[in-house]
């Protein structure tokens, strides 16, 4: 072989190399056809065996030759590498592009559970007519659930709040009446306070779960008058169930009130007529009230001769279920999404 066929064989490597790379279309494949020509047993390097049987004054002309070769494929592989990396990086941003004019995902925003919403409501009536917000803790002592609130010991009372009670004496609250006491002893009358709070009662059935929750409220003050406790239940009877809502009470008895009323509404489903929800009645029992009995004063240090005040006491759940048209509580504690979500 001679410098000139020498010379043409690099060139016609050279072209083969570079026709071979363009064609690989992988990584690996481009440095596979690389290796076959610059690898240690590649075709160009097959050729620089020959090299040396060329005549030496022809060596320094080939050996260049021969290194523009390497060099030539060398930048030829580097070129395609860049290529097929520029080509990957297109084809990923034009996978990925967002199309703007797809509409947007929502969000999924939480919202109140309809029973801390309904709470909220209620207590947001008396705070606008200027009561305070009590709160107090759920495992509660017998004197603040029952003593002070006029339940006398071994008392049926007690036994019908279904309470849940504590190997230490404690209990859960059966309800946030506590409060009232709770405050009178913390605080000089005038008090007027409501307290929205958890409670529990060992009772369970379509109406009534283990653990519910209640807005207690209450008045102290000079001359607080029966009165008084109407024009503020008229109020709130307007505010939740909307404007000139009857209310009517009737007597009842509660150890910590006196006199004592069951308070309803006129039904908000039949507006009176009648119907399956209020018992064919017209009327919806709706919370508990009452003047703060003498017995409950004394016990908090209160001199009933100077002060009297009103109370009351109602299940937000069942003014959830009235309001939302919900016929089984156990819908309020289920957490199915499904439920929920109209709310
Ligand atoms: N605590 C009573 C209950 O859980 C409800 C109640 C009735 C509260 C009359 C009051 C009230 O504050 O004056 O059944």
């Amino acid at each position: 072989m001679d410098v000139q066929e020498f010379q043409s064989r690099l060139e016609s490597l050279e072209a083969d190399a570079v026709d071979r790379l363009a064609e690989a279309e992988t990584e690996d494949e481009i440095i596979k056809v690389k290796n076959a020509f610059l690898g240690r047993n590649g075709e160009v390097q097959e050729l620089m065996g020959i090299l040396r049987e060329l005549p030496d004054e022809d060596k320094p002309v080939a050996g260049r030759a021969a290194n523009g070769c390497k060099e030539a494929i060398q930048e030829a592989y580097e070129d395609r590498l860049e290529a097929l990396e520029a080509e990957q990086l297109r084809r990923q941003i034009a996978e990925e592009a967002v199309d703007v004019t797809l509409p947007a995902r929502r969000p999924d925003p939480a919202s109140p559970h309809p029973v801390t919403r309904t709470m909220r409501e209620l207590t947001d009536v008396f705070v606008d007519m200027g009561f305070g917000v009590a709160d107090g803790p759920e495992v509660e002592e017998d004197f603040y659930n029952f003593e002070a609130l006029n339940f006398p010991k071994d008392h049926p009372a007690r036994d019908m709040q279904d309470t849940f009670k504590m190997v230490d004496g404690r209990v859960l609250r059966t309800h946030t009446t506590p409060l009232q006491v709770r405050s009178l002893l913390a605080y000089e009358p005038p008090v007027r306070l409501v307290a929205p709070g958890r409670v529990y009662r060992c009772d369970s059935d379509l109406t009534h779960s283990p653990v519910f929750h209640q807005v207690d409220g209450f008045l102290v003050d000079h001359d607080i008058t029966f009165s008084d406790l109407k024009g503020t239940l008229n109020h709130f009877a307007d505010e939740v169930f909307g404007e000139e809502t009857p209310v009517r009470f009737r007597p009842s008895f509660f150890p910590f009130t006196e006199p004592s009323a069951e308070v309803d509404i006129g039904c908000i489903f039949c507006e009176g007529a009648g119907c399956r929800v209020c018992g064919d009645t017209g009327w919806l029992e709706i919370l508990g009230a009452g003047m703060v009995d003498p017995n409950v004063f004394e016990s908090v240090g209160v001199d009933p001769e100077v002060y009297s005040g009103f109370a009351f006491g109602m299940g937000v759940e069942r003014v959830a279920m009235l309001k939302y048209g919900i016929d089984d509580i156990r819908l309020l504690y289920d957490n199915d999404v499904r439920f929920l979500r109209q709310f």
